[in-house]
């Protein structure tokens, strides 16, 4: 298969494009920091590297036209940015490349294959979203808005895609101990419940993919426990969830 990784120059998109490397598809991934971008080219032959911004369109679609010579089997958008700071606390800068990179950055990417996969009839978009997006409270953070967003985003291209044979998958992850969520947990991310290594979260994304799930929700665990919260009234809901996110701050 020819795959192109969005966002795959560290964290969960690196992992998924180093096993599907491993097991003899072609690959490229793409990211912004030169630095992870040359040390992925250094020690990873298999894979091909381009430094796009995902806010740019144009760019990424001359990037994954370049990698796929009009043949793409599977898009995987894993390029996202998320910070301890709630909404109170978040820089104007911080706040628009949010909604820039992981909501704008999901529709380019819709945008940049569209007629690629319509003219050939048949591809795979995969985006990756967070259990964040399936807690609707008032103090939800604009990640999680963003993350909720795309939910949706992606339910309203299925509809329309489905009709050119083209594959939609959400894939809503539970923390997953990644050195960008480890750093922002001072390196211990024990506090964070149902955690899981890249590894396993590349287990799980790999076969729902293959098995052309439309939206998975993991660690089964982390299901569970959504599906209870989000039960409860929106006050007790906000007050669990803000105590949670203040667990382990001094
Ligand atoms: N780790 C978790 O616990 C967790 C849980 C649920 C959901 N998620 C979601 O999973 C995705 C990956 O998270 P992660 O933990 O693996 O973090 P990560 O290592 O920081 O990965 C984020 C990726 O996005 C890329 N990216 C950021 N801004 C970009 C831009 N403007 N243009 C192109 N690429 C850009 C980064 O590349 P550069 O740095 O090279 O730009 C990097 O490759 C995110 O969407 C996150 O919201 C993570």
């Amino acid at each position: 298969m020819k795959i192109f990784i969005v966002g795959g120059s560290s964290g969960i998109g690196l992992s998924l494009a180093k096993r599907y490397a491993s097991l003899g598809n072609r690959v490229a991934i793409c990211g912004t920091n030169e630095e992870k971008l040359k040390k992925i080219k250094e020690s990873n032959n298999n894979i091909k590297v381009y430094k796009v911004d995902v806010r740019n369109k144009e760019e990424l679609k001359s990037a994954i036209d370049d990698f796929s010579k009009g043949n793409l089997d599977l898009i995987i958008n894993s390029a996202g940015i998320y910070t301890n700071n709630r909404t109170a606390k978040l820089t104007d800068k911080e706040a628009y490349a949010m909604i820039d990179i992981n909501l704008t950055g999901v529709l380019n990417t819709f945008e940049a294959v569209r007629d690629m996969m319509f003219k050939n009839n048949r591809g795979h978009i995969a985006v990756i979203s967070s259990i964040a997006g399936l807690l609707d409270y008032p103090k939800a953070s604009v990640y999680a808005r963003t993350k909720m967003t795309i939910i949706g985003v992606c339910e309203t291209y299925r509809a329309f895609f489905r009709d050119y044979n083209i594959n939609i998958s959400i894939i809503i992850p539970g923390y997953i101990a990644t050195d960008k969520l480890k750093s922002l947990s001072e390196e211990d991310v024990s506090k964070k419940p149902t955690v899981l290594s890249e590894e396993e979260a590349t287990n799980i994304t790999i076969k729902a993919i293959e098995e052309k799930k439309e939206k998975i929700i993991y660690p089964l665990s982390m299901k569970i426990l959504i599906s209870i919260i989000t039960k409860l009234p929106k006050r007790l809901l906000t007050y669990i969830l803000m105590k949670q996110a203040n667990w382990g701050k001094k």
